[in-house]
């Protein structure tokens, strides 16, 4: 019994493995392409782009070398009321500047500094991260994907480690 527990454990190991290596993501730049976000794959090359975009509004995104696993991302500026955490820009708001797509974790894209002074002193933001296949993208029912996925496979990493330890 024990033994087929950590095999199926083994397994979902693997599985989030190869799925955290072909994440894919919705991608678009700006208020515009973001009302029809089209899908990427992440890769160092896509993430590299992203950085070299939000470097055109961001005065501090580090520079990565590369990573092994990526993240989705729904970075949003806008103006007007402020809205909850897992809340979509309601009708008041206006959208200044929004970036969807793939991301190196290591660019930590919700604590970027905006470069423009006057943006930096009117606009909120709005960022959400996960890591499922094209889960940055608000449902109907406007709530984010949740990563439990990515939660049970951490999990399995933490039991295979102590197995195999
Ligand atoms: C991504 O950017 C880094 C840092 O600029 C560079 O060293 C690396 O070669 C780039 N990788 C790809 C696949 O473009
Ligand atoms: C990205 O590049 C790094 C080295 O710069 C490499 O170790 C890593 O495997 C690459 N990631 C992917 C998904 O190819
Ligand atoms: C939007 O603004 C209008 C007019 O000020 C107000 O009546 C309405 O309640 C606001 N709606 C939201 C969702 O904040
Ligand atoms: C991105 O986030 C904003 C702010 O919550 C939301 O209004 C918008 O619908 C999101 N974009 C997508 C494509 O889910």
């Amino acid at each position: 019994m024990l033994k087929k527990f950590v095999f199926a454990v083994v397994l979902v190991a693997f599985i989030g493995v190869k799925f955290a290596s072909s994440l894919t993501c919705y991608s678009c730049i700006d208020a515009t392409s973001c009302r029809k976000p089209t899908i990427q794959t992440c890769t160092n090359a896509t993430a590299n782009a992203s950085s070299l975009w939000l470097s055109t509004y961001h005065n501090d995104v580090p520079e990565v070398a590369g990573s092994q696993s990526f993240m989705c991302t729904n970075l949003t500026y806008y103006t007007g009321p402020q809205i909850p955490p897992t809340a979509s820009i309601g009708p008041n708001n206006t959208v200044t500047s929004q970036f969807l797509g793939c991301v190196h974790p290591d660019i930590r894209i919700c604590a970027r500094t905006l470069t423009d002074p006057v943006a930096r002193a009117t606009w909120n933001s709005h960022c959400g991260v996960c890591y499922t296949d094209n889960c940055n993208y608000y449902g109907p029912a406007g709530t984010f994907s949740s990563s439990a996925y990515t939660i049970i496979a951490s999990i399995a990493v933490l039991l295979l480690a102590k197995v195999l330890s």
